[in-house]
């Protein structure tokens, strides 16, 4: 999968679907010299303008190679201040307070299998037999610093995942200010940008613009991944959609500042940077350390946008989730947050727990408020004590109602706060993120602990661990519902306080590593105020995330849709809730919000307890069909088929891996008078078969080529239509 060829001095990495290219030109320069649908092998000598342009363009100082200039070539690792004006991979400060780098070929390995990165989560296998990695390294000898690139290519995905760590190989400091994680460089600039911007309970909006001239960021100094961007961009031939067209697709793993650039220079040629944001980061790497980046995963797809999803699923779901619930099904959850909100006791959630349990419901949540005086968002985080006031025999009380019915029970927290009222601030006033002696801005009224000290974070997985060594929990949900602000750690020496946002994150691993070694029978569910850090690195721990705080059934439409471009639907949870709902009053059918939610990882958020409802033979048929159909829907392949974003419907289906079933969902926004029939043509099923539906027998070319009418009985707005598929022979 790895092939070195000496004599051209060229790397070519490849599987059965992709390749990439990359070679040594003299000088030691290392160059890209392609990635996207395999090749056999690249044969041309490269036609990029040897002989600089204009005296604007540098030339290289090394005389024999006269007329080379980096500011033209597509590279790999494109350096600092030495005659390449585009944007830089890394940008690092010497001991003379000099930048000028370049970095040239030193020595390569290949490896089988793919190392762990320390201290950062990463995609991985299981067997070495599953990928091969390539570490180049190259050096700038007069600096005496050295960045080995890492690539791992997996035998049977369209997957290169890249990093770099920077070496100290001198005797002085060297300044970190920019380590990205990798660069691509393309020949060619006729690109739409995908990007999935958002806001609070508006997370994951697909946004795609044909790429301009110019510098394009994305990007987050927010201490966090952010609710307002992914760590992810994507560049496609402007004919791609769904079903067919190039696509070259970015996703960071990281949860911190990150920034995403895509810059189209003066000869039509696109380079895309991706790492860990240089904004109020420096790193101090001291002679003989080195500084890990972390992972970048980049798909190929030549099948649409549907053929990128597919890839990111199953590498998601595969091999970065892991843990015992990796390929396990999902239980149907109840959450009390929307029907109690901080109001509740032990009577309120006794009786919800009965009521989700007559109605087939596998696990009870109890959310935010269950601690110390936690009667508001004022107060009391930091303290993960239990409120006797509410709930006189404690937490016990409520676990034996759930676990006596024969479910499990579930717990929130969110570890990384603390509120000013609260034992803990009072006992160590200075444990949060801020500038001493400067005022500390508030967000919820919280204030963010400062994860990146070891003392602050022994002291919360303290708290923690006494709770659920006693208690027979199964399930945590781990919140975060600010960003970071004056971003700095007491205590910490000036020159190394822009380490602090960085740190953070490490310390958030360090956290979630061991928290999760200790209690591998916990399934973590991933929340941040909805999807505000629904990154890549959280679902190594945690394998499922809450989408957003929007639980509208026709919002969550376009929601679900942007988040399913990269993740699998047993990642995505999804709730059914109240209506008129809470966020935009909207009222929906109840069949319209089961199919939502059913099209992830279902939740129900209803008042169970209330006297007059009529609903709860419907709710509890709803989680039968869900139980039915959750390996289809967790564990199988998805299609987008229409787009909330381009038309008034919305659609998708999963197919079982051996075609034998599928499950079609259908929605419609509004409804109008005389409206066109709607045909939807079907995806993933196997051709040559016959599959029962709606009815009828219908064979798999007709349904995927000449497609379905799907409106029967659609008169009236935001209606869902589910269809299963059964393969009759
Ligand atoms: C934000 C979460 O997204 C909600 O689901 C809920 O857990 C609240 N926090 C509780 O404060």
């Amino acid at each position: 999968m790895i092939e070195f060829d000496s004599q051209k001095q060229q790397f070519h990495l490849y599987n059965d679907q992709i390749s990439y290219v990359m070679e040594v030109l003299p000088g030691g320069y290392l160059v890209h010299v392609y990635s996207g649908k395999r090749i056999r092998r690249f044969a041309q000598s490269q036609p990029y303008p040897h002989d600089g342009r204009s005296s604007f363009s540098p030339n290289v100082p090394d005389k024999r190679l006269q007329g080379f200039t980096l500011d033209l070539w597509p590279q790999e690792y494109p350096g600092d201040g030495a005659g390449d004006y585009r944007e830089t991979a890394f940008e690092f400060t010497y001991a003379d307070g000099t930048n000028a780098t370049t970095l040239t070929y030193d020595h390569h390995e290949i490896v089988a299998g793919k190392p762990r990165l320390t201290g950062l989560p990463a995609t991985y296998v299981e067997d070495d037999s599953e990928a091969q990695t390539l570490n180049i390294t190259l050096k700038d000898a007069l600096r005496h610093v050295a960045v080995v690139l890492s690539y791992t290519i997996y035998a049977d995905r369209n997957v290169v995942t890249r990093t770099a760590r920077v070496e100290n190989e001198g005797d002085t400091l060297i300044r970190l200010n920019k380590v990205m994680s990798g660069c691509f460089d393309f020949t060619d600039s006729d690109y739409d940008m995908i990007q999935l911007p958002g806001a609070w309970a508006n997370e994951k909006q697909l946004r795609r613009d044909h790429l301009a001239a110019g510098i394009h960021v994305l990007d987050s100094k927010r201490g966090a991944s952010s609710v307002a961007q992914q760590p992810f961009i994507a560049l496609c031939s402007p004919n791609t959609d769904e079903f067919q067209g190039e696509v070259h697709a970015f996703h960071f793993v990281y949860s911190g500042n990150f920034r995403i650039a895509a810059e189209v220079d003066a000869f039509d040629q696109t380079r895309v940077l991706a790492g860990i944001n240089p904004y109020e980061f420096e790193w101090q790497l001291e002679p003989g350390t080195s500084f890990q980046a972390p992972e970048l995963v980049y798909v190929y797809s030549d099948k649409g946008l549907n053929g990128m999803s597919n890839t990111f699923h199953h590498l998601y779901r595969e091999r970065l989730a892991h843990g015992q619930y990796r390929d396990a099904q999902r239980p149907i959850l109840a959450n009390n947050w929307e029907t109690t909100y901080f109001n509740f006791n032990e009577d309120k959630l006794v009786d919800l727990i009965d009521n989700a349990h007559k109605l087939g419901v596998e696990l009870f949540v109890l959310d935010d408020g269950w601690f110390k005086k936690r009667n508001s968002d004022t107060t009391s985080l930091g303290d993960w004590q239990v409120d006797r006031d509410k709930l006189p025999q404690g937490l016990a009380g409520v676990a034996k109602a759930a676990v006596d019915r024969g479910m499990q029970f579930g717990l929130w927290f969110e570890p990384e706060m603390i509120s000013e009222d609260s034992d803990l601030f009072r006992a160590h006033p200075d444990w949060h993120v801020h500038v001493a002696g400067y005022p500390s801005s508030r967000g919820r009224n919280q204030l963010v602990l400062d994860f990146s000290r070891p003392e602050v974070r022994e002291e919360i997985f303290r708290q923690m661990a006494a709770i659920l060594d006693e208690l027979p929990i199964t399930y945590v949900k781990w919140d975060f519902n600010r960003n970071l602000t004056e971003v700095a750690s007491v205590g910490r020496a000036a020159a190394h306080q822009k380490e602090t946002a960085h740190r953070y994150i490490l310390g958030l691993y360090d956290f979630l590593e061991k928290l999760t070694a200790r209690y591998p029978q916990i399934l973590f569910e991933n929340c941040s105020g909805g999807a505000g850090r629904f990154d890549p690195a959280m679902c190594y721990y945690m394998p499922q995330s809450w989408a957003s705080d929007n639980t509208d059934a026709i919002a969550r439409l376009k929601i679900q849709y942007g988040t399913s471009l990269l993740y699998p639907a047993s990642m995505i949870c999804a709730h059914v809730s109240e209506s008129p709902n809470q966020q935009v009053g909207r009222i929906t059918d109840l069949s319209t919000r089961f199919a939502t939610a059913a099209s992830g990882n279902l939740g129900i958020m209803l008042d169970l307890g209330q006297k007059d409802r009529t609903d709860l033979p419907e709710v509890a048929a709803g989680i039968k069909f869900y139980k039915a159909h959750r390996q289809l829907i967790q564990f199988g392949d998805f299609y987008r088929l229409l787009s909330p974003y381009e038309t008034n419907d919305c659609a998708w289906m999963f197919v079982s891996p051996d075609r034998k079933d599928a499950l079609l969902f259908f929605f419609q926004i509004l409804n109008s008078a005389s409206r066109p029939h709607v045909k939807l043509r079907l995806c993933g099923l196997d051709p040559a078969a016959t599959y029962e539906i709606d009815g009828q027998q219908l064979p798999g070319d007709e349904l995927m080529n000449y497609g379905l009418f799907i409106d029967a009985g659609i008169n009236h707005d935001f209606q869902a239509r589910v269809l299963t598929l059964h393969q009759v022979n």
